[in-house]
Formats: C-alpha cells, sequence, structure tokens
C-alpha cells in the first residue's frame, strides 16, 4: 500500500532544526513529500498482552507482527520510543525485532472490529500508520517464548546481547523490566533471544533521561553469565560512534503522525541522549563490577 506518512508542517520542523541545517540531506527532501511504500496487514491473528493492546497480525510482506495502534491507550510516545530503541540497539549491534510502519486496511478493522479500550470506553483504531514488531519466526509453525527457566540460560547462544542491552537500557532510562523473546534456532537444540519493547525508555512517555536504580530483575542472572569486560567497552564504543546523521535518518523515518507537535521535544530529547554518553561508562561501572568481577 502506498501512503503519504509526510506532511508539511512535519518537514518544517526537522528543517530548521540544527541537526538538518548543519548537514544537508540525503535526498531530496524540499520537494513533494516523499512517498514510501508501506507494509499493509492482511490478517489479524490474537489479541496480545500488554497495556498497549498490540495484535499479532500477518501482513503482505508474508512476516507476522506484533502490531501496537497509532492511537493505543499507552500513547504515541509509545511507538516512537519502540521506534527508535530498536534502532538504536541495532545500531549497538544486539539481537532485536526488526520494526516498521504498518498500515491496516479500513476493511480489516471494520471486518476485524478492531479498537482499543481506554479505561470502560472502546475507540476504533485510526488509519495509522501503526507500529510493527517483526516476530523473529513464524508463530504458527514454530516456538516462540517470552521467558527460559534460569537453567536453560547456558542455551542461549547469544548471551552477552542481555549485558549489551543493560548498558542500553541505562543510558536510555528504561523503566520497565527488559522484555525478550526466545526461539530455537533452525535445526539447533539451543536458543535465541530477541530483545523487544523499547515502549519505556526515555522514562516512557515523560521522555527525560535519569539515573535509574537498579532493581531485582528476572535476568540478573543472564547479565552475570554474558558480562565481560569485553562487551562492555566494545558497547560503550558502538554507542559512542553513532553519530547525528544516522539519528537524523532515523527521525525521518518515524511517520509524522506518531510525532504530532512532538519534534522539538524529541530533537532535545536526543540532544541529551547523545550529552549522556559522556557520563555512560561511570554510570554503567558501579553496576556491572559485580558480575565482571564474578
Ligand atoms: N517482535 C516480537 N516477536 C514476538 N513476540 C512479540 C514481539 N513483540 C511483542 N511480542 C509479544 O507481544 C507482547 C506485547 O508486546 P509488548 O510487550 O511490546 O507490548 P506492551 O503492550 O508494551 O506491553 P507492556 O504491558 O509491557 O507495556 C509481548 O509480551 C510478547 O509476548
Ligand atoms: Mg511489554
Amino acid at each position: 500500500m502506498t501512503v503519504d506518512p509526510w506532511n508539511f508542517e512535519y518537514s518544517g520542523h526537522l528543517f530548521r532544526s540544527k541537526w538538518f541545517i548543519r548537514k544537508p540531506l540525503p535526498y531530496d527532501y524540499c520537494g513533494l513529500p516523499t512517498l514510501l511504500v508501506m507494509i499493509s496487514a492482511r490478517q489479524v491473528f490474537r489479541k496480545m498482552r500488554g497495556g498497549s493492546q498490540s495484535w499479532l497480525m500477518q501482513c503482505d510482506d508474508n512476516h507476522f507482527y506484533v502490531v501496537k495502534a497509532s492511537n493505543n491507550p499507552q500513547g504515541r510516545r509509545t511507538l516512537v520510543n519502540d521506534y527508535l530503541g530498536s534502532k538504536l540497539l541495532r545500531l549497538i549491534e544486539v539481537n532485536t525485532a526488526e520494526c516498521t510502519p504498518i498500515v491496516i486496511p479500513e476493511q480489516l478493522i471494520g471486518e476485524q472490529g478492531l479498537h482499543s479500550l481506554y479505561g470502560e470506553k472502546a475507540g476504533c483504531l485510526d488509519t495509522g500508520p501503526h507500529f510493527g514488531s517483526r516476530v523473529p519466526v513464524n508463530p504458527e509453525r514454530q516456538a516462540i517464548f517470552d521467558f527460559l527457566p534460569h537453567r536453560l540460560l547456558p542455551r542461549i547462544t547469544n548471551l552477552s546481547d542481555f549485558f549489551a542491552t543493560f548498558i542500553f537500557d541505562q543510558w536510555a532510562s528504561n523503566i520497565d523490566p527488559r522484555q525478550a523473546v526466545f526461539y530455537r534456532a533452525r535445526g539447533s537444540v539451543d536458543f535465541v533471544a530477541t530483545m523487544i519493547d523499547n515502549g519505556r525508555i526515555f522514562c516512557g512517555h515523560r521522555w527525560c533521561l535519569k539515573d535509574l536504580p537498579i532493581r531485582e530483575d528476572f535476568w540478573d542472572e543472564a547479565y552475570r553469565v554474558g558480562a565481560s569486560q569485553q562487551t562492555l567497552d566494545r558497547t560503550i564504543h558502538l554507542i559512542s560512534c553513532i553519530t547525528e546523521d544516522t539519528i537524523a535518518t532515523i527521525l525521518r523515518e518515524i511517520p509524522a503522525l506518531w510525532l504530532a507537535g512532538d519534534m522539538e521535544e524529541l530533537l532535545r530529547l536526543v540532544d541529551s541522549l547523545f550529552q549522556r554518553r559522556r557520563s555512560l561508562r561511570a554510570l554503567v561501572e558501579q553496576h556491572v563490577a559485580r558480575w565482571i568481577d564474578t
């Protein structure tokens, strides 16, 4: 489906912001609004658990996605956090769900009666674009789990990703416990972990950054086993290598609907995120010493 996710108010914001003035745009941004080909939902499978009331859907690229509506009860900033969080995790080479805007055809919304509940009230889904987090396997054919018992942790092939994600979560002030899903690699008895749900990084909808108290976390054991000085150094290095240009490109991909009136605030937040890199090592070292020393 071809939609126009941009509007001129949005391009105006971006164009005035310092990042877009400092560097020439990588493509013709000032002409007509760009038309993007978006992935479209084809079939709704089921409602998922969680505060944003998402759905499992199969889309026209044949992949399955967990889709959070643009008018979900947790608000639009959840989608921006989810999108940006997933892209940042990829940049630091953590295995995380691929994410993309998704269009749900009006006919499907009508047929399935898709709606979000706001307390007692039900609201019909707006036309989107919505947020899609790609399921790493076909969940109709292959088991995928939200948790694994601790005794199976040594069977996770990318355990160090948990430790790298811990560093990311400290940097980005994730106020939710970390979530991941697990599936068996093809033909193997071992598991792969894929990080999901960045909806409450940046202190959730507050969009601020602060040092969070360390809580008891189900994944403490995974952090301990996956921790190493090498992963610590590498993750901090990869975070320090993220450039303004890269972030600007990601911000431009975010649908205008999710950002209505929020662009200035988002740019201010991203600025603080960049500055927070300077204190990141000191911030995490105090917490990770207990895992790296053991
Ligand atoms: N990419 C994915 N692959 C497989 N399952 C996923 C994926 N993304 C989300 N899920 C499943 O959907 C559920 C809801 O997703 P998510 O946690 O992102 O939503 P939420 O509504 O923000 O939840 P919360 O209550 O934690 O705020 C997850 O618990 C997980 O089971
Ligand atoms: Mg969640």
